[in-house]
């Protein structure tokens, strides 16, 4: 590819992530904060952030869960979003499921085995702590967190969601 077009290309893809920003994290009321004034945030320290980065990775969790926006692209397993999940549920809490021998238990899930969250009781105990140290730091603004609930609900339960 010659510059110029790598530089056309780079537009390209950088006005597409802006307008999927737009489209996607626009208020309920129908008003914005601003472009780029995404709904989802971490207050992870860089170490924990850096560890759980490679756990997520090493483990796949994106083959089923959207972070950051993201997922693989191939995947359509309809499961909970992790953005915002620091909102929504304590470090505690995130530790004991990622330990469970039978997430179920603690979620009932409305999909087949294989889109199932997947017992991760045998992966390494530093590795789950820090996992859910930094699900337990990925926050959701005010203006979104019903959002992220009705997100949520709906994902697990298959249903409309009513406050
Ligand atoms: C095979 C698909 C799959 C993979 C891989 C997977 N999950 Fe899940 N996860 C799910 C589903 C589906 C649910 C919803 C509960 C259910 O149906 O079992 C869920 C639920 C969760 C929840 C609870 C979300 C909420 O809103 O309460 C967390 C946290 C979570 N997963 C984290 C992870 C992490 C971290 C990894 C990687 C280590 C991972 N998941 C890998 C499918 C998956």
């Amino acid at each position: 590819m010659r510059k110029g077009e790598k530089g056309i290309l780079v537009g390209l893809v950088a006005f597409a992530i802006v307008a999927m920003g737009v489209k996607f994290f626009t208020k309920p009321d129908g008003t914005r904060e601003g472009d780029f004034d995404l709904p989802f945030y971490s207050t992870a320290e860089k170490d924990i952030e850096k560890h759980a980065g490679l756990v997520l990775r090493q483990y796949k969790c994106r083959e089923c869960h959207t972070l950051w926006g993201t997922r693989d692209a191939m995947q359509a397993v309809p499961s909970p979003p992790l953005d915002g999940i620091g909102s929504l549920k304590t470090e505690a809490w995130l530790y004991e499921y990622l330990s469970a021998r039978d997430p179920q238990s603690m979620i009932p899930s409305r999909l087949k085995a294989r889109f199932r969250m997947p017992s991760y009781a045998d992966m390494p105990e530093d590795d789950r702590r820090a996992l859910a140290r930094y699900l337990a730091s990925l926050k959701v603004k005010d203006w979104y967190l019903e959002t992220a609930k009705k997100t949520e609900y709906e994902k697990l339960t298959g249903e409309d969601y009513r406050p």
